[in-house]
């Protein structure tokens, strides 16, 4: 027998991911959420997540949280009670053969990923985003809808590219920084910064 398959995340994003494995065929049994349960989400129950996780060691479990370290605790739990992380692609999302998708990340539908690039653990290609020839996507970071990342970029690890962001070729972003929505970066940019404007400068630490 098929082991279930739910998304851990019963928010917006979490519905999204919903959407794509419906897309892909896949039949999603429930949400599981550690804030919400009880109700129901685009006609789907929500279940407590540490419950759900203890009784079904065998699940397979996307990962429906936006937020980039909310969405690593996750996986993590789903992990150490013996589930199997699932790599979420909506079949509208044009990808090369040399791109490679690590496990547990979600590509959304019109996204593009050009060759050899490569989208780190839970990262997440919003709708429409575009990563372009040899970038690097670290673990749990985001592209927000409508971003992109020039050949050669580089995004560290949880950082949030805002949407409709533009990260010029070969530039890198530091981890955890949050680029803002409609920025265009034409500087690198350290770790643990927000920057947004055009051209992106830092604004904080
Ligand atoms: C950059 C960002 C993180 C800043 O958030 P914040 O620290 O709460 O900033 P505030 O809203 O308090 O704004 C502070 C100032 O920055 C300006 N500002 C904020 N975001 C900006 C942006 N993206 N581009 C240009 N200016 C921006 C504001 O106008 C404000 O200017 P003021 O001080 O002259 O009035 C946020 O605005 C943003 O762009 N987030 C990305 C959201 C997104 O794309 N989400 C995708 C979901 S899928």
């Amino acid at each position: 027998m098929t082991s279930l398959c739910v998304v851990y995340g019963a928010g917006g994003h979490g519905k999204v991911i919903a959407e794509i494995l419906a897309a892909c065929g896949q039949k999603v049994e429930c949400f599981i959420d550690d804030k919400v349960s009880g109700t129901e989400v685009i006609s789907l129950p929500v279940y407590p997540a540490a419950e759900w996780l203890f009784s079904h060691p065998d699940g397979r479990v996307a990962l429906g949280i936006g937020d980039n370290v909310a969405r690593e605790r996750a996986a993590v739990r789903a992990q150490q009670a013996g589930c199997a992380i699932l790599t979420v692609v909506h079949p509208a999302a044009v990808i090369a053969r040399s791109a490679r998708i690590k496990e547990g990340a979600a590509i959304m539908p019109g996204a593009v990923l050009n060759p050899d690039c490569e989208i780190g653990e839970g990262a997440i290609i919003n709708t429409g985003a575009i990563v372009e020839h040899d970038v690097r996507i670290g673990r749990f970071a985001h592209l927000s809808p409508k971003s992109a990342a020039g050949g050669g970029a580089q995004i560290g690890a949880y950082a949030h590219i805002g949407m409709g962001a533009s990260v010029l070729p070969l530039k890198r972003i530091g981890a955890r920084c949050v680029i803002g929505g409609g920025s265009v970066v034409i500087s690198d940019i350290p770790e643990h910064q927000t920057a947004y404007g055009i051209p992106a400068k830092v604004h904080s630490s």
